[in-house]
C-alpha cells in the first residue's frame, strides 16, 4: 500500500471542487478522486451551483459568527482573483443595497449587516438620496429612504467551476462521472484501486436522499433565475413588498450579460417556471436598474433579452451548514445561498479535519 492520502470527495459543485483543491493544494500528498452525478457543464436542477448569481452578500446576522467566519476568507479570495487571474470568470462591480422606510430600525436608522458596519469590505458608502431609486406608484407606499455601496464580485459560475476543475487535474486530481447510492460505494471508488482512507461529503441537496445519508433537514430554497444578455455596471438589490418569496437582485457579468433574481422559496422542489414572476422579474429589473435597457449603454437592447429561464433549488438546511467530521467521513453539505461565498471557509476547514484524520491515523488510532 501506498503513502499517499486517498481521499473520495463525493460532489462537484462549488462545495466539492473547492475541498478537493484545497486538499490537492496544501501539498500533504493528498490523492483526490471526485465521485459525481454532474459535473461542470451540466445544467440539471439538481446541480445547483450552475444557477447561482454569483456574488459574496454574506447572509450572516450580527449573532452568527459562525456563518460570519465562514463568509470572511471567501471575499478577500475571490477579490484577489477577479484581480489576478483573469481565467477564472470573476470581476469586481459596485452593489447597491437599497433600504425602504419598514426597514429602518426604531432610531429611525438602517439595520445595515455586519460587513458594512465593520467596513470589512472595500468601498462602503452610504447612498445619496438621489441614487436611490425614485418612490413613485407602488413604491410609494413604502419608499426608498437609504442605502450602501462597496465593492463586491460577480462569479460566472461555468468558467469559475471548470477553472476550480482545470487546476485540480493539473495537480494530479481525477474526477469520475458516476451515481452512488450509497455512501459506502464511494471507499470503493478512488483511483488508485484501494479502498479510500477518507470520504468528503459534498452531495448538496442530494444529501436529503443519499442512502446512508438522509439528512431530514436538507430542503431546497427555490430560485427562479433569469440569465439575459443585457450588461449593467453594478449590482443592485432591494426587497418587494407585499411578496413574502420575491426580491430583486441583478449581478452583471464579466462576460457581459446578467443574472436576474430572485426568490427564496423554502421547501419547494419545483422545476417548471412561473411565467407571471418571470413576467414580474423583468419589470422589476427594468424599472430598478434601467441602464439594462439604455441604448446607450453596452449591449444596448431596449428590452430585456432574456436567453435561459431558469430554475435553481439551493441546498438549505435547517440548522445551518453541516461541517464536521464524523469518524472517516468529512461533511460539507447544507450552505444554502451562500455555497460560493462560503467555499473557502468550508474548504479551510474540510482541510483541518482533514489533517486531523491523518493525525490520529499515523498515532495508530483505530477509534476514529
Ligand atoms: C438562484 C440561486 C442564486 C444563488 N446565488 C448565490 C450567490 O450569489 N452567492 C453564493 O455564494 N451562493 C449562491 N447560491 C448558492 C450556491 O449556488 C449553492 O450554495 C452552491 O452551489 C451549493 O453547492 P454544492 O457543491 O454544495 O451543491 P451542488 O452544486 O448541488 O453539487 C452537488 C454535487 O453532488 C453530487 N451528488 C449528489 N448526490 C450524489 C450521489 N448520490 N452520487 C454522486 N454524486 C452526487 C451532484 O451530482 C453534484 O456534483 C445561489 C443559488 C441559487 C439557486
Ligand atoms: C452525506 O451526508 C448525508 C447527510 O448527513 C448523509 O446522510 C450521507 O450518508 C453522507 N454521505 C456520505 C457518503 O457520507
Ligand atoms: C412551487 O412553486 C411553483 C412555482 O412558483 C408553484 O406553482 C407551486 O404552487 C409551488 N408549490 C408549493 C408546494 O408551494
Ligand atoms: C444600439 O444603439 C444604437 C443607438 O441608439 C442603435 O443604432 C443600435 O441599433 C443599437 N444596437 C442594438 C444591437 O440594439
Amino acid at each position: 500500500m501506498s503513502n499517499t492520502r486517498k481521499v473520495v470527495v463525493i460532489g462537484a459543485g462549488v462545495s466539492g471542487l473547492t475541498s478537493a483543491l484545497y486538499l490537492l493544494k496544501s501539498k500533504k500528498s493528498y490523492e483526490v478522486t471526485i465521485v459525481a452525478q454532474h459535473i461542470p457543464g451540466d445544467i440539471d436542477i439538481e446541480y445547483t451551483s450552475i444557477f447561482a448569481g454569483a456574488n459574496w452578500g454574506s447572509f450572516a446576522d450580527d449573532h452568527e459568527i459562525f456563518l460570519q467566519d465562514l463568509d470572511k476568507p471567501g471575499y478577500h479570495y475571490f477579490m484577489d482573483l477577479a484581480r489576478t487571474e483573469p481565467g477564472a470568470g470573476v470581476h469586481i462591480v459596485p452593489k447597491q443595497r437599497y433600504n425602504r422606510q419598514s426597514e429602518m430600525g426604531k432610531d429611525g436608522k438602517p439595520h445595515d449587516p455586519w460587513f458594512i458596519r465593520e467596513k470589512f469590505v472595500e468601498g462602503v458608502r452610504t447612498l445619496r438620496k438621489d441614487e436611490l431609486p425614485e418612490s413613485v406608484g407602488e413604491d410609494a407606499k413604502d419608499p426608498f429612504v437609504a442605502g450602501y455601496e462597496y465593492q463586491t464580485i460577480t462569479i460566472s459560475t461555468n468558467i469559475y467551476l471548470h477553472y476550480l476543475l482545470q487546476q485540480i487535474f493539473a495537480l494530479g486530481g481525477v474526477l469520475k462521472r458516476k451515481t452512488i447510492k450509497h455512501i459506502d460505494e464511494a471507499y470503493n471508488l478512488h483511483q488508485s484501486g484501494e479502498r479510500a482512507d477518507l470520504i468528503v461529503n459534498c452531495s448538496g441537496l442530494l444529501a436529503s436522499k443519499l442512502g446512508g445519508v438522509q439528512d431530514p433537514e436538507v430542503h431546497p430554497i427555490r430560485g427562479q433565475i433569469l440569465w439575459a444578455r443585457n450588461s449593467a455596471s453594478k449590482q443592485i438589490s432591494l426587497k418587494i413588498p407585499g411578496f413574502k418569496d420575491e426580491s430583486v437582485y441583478i449581478f452583471p457579468r464579466k462576460e457581459g450579460g446578467c443574472i436576474i433574481g430572485g426568490t427564496f422559496m423554502p421547501n419547494n422542489w419545483s422545476d417548471v417556471v412561473d411565467p407571471g414572476l418571470a413576467k414580474r422579474m423583468i419589470e422589476r429589473a427594468k424599472k430598478y436598474l434601467p441602464e439594462l435597457v439604455d441604448p446607450n449603454y453596452e449591449g444596448n437592447s431596449t428590452e430585456i433579452d432574456v436567453y435561459r429561464y431558469n430554475v435553481g433549488l439551493r441546498p438549505g438546511r435547517t440548522s445551518g451548514p453541516k461541517i464536521e467530521r464524523e469518524g472517516d467521513i468529512i461533511h460539507n453539505y447544507g450552505i444554502a445561498g451562500a455555497g460560493y461565498q462560503a467555499s473557502i471557509g468550508l474548504a479551510e476547514y474540510v482541510c483541518q479535519f482533514a489533517e486531523e484524520f491523518y493525525q490520529q491515523k499515523s498515532r495508530g488510532g483505530n477509534k476514529l
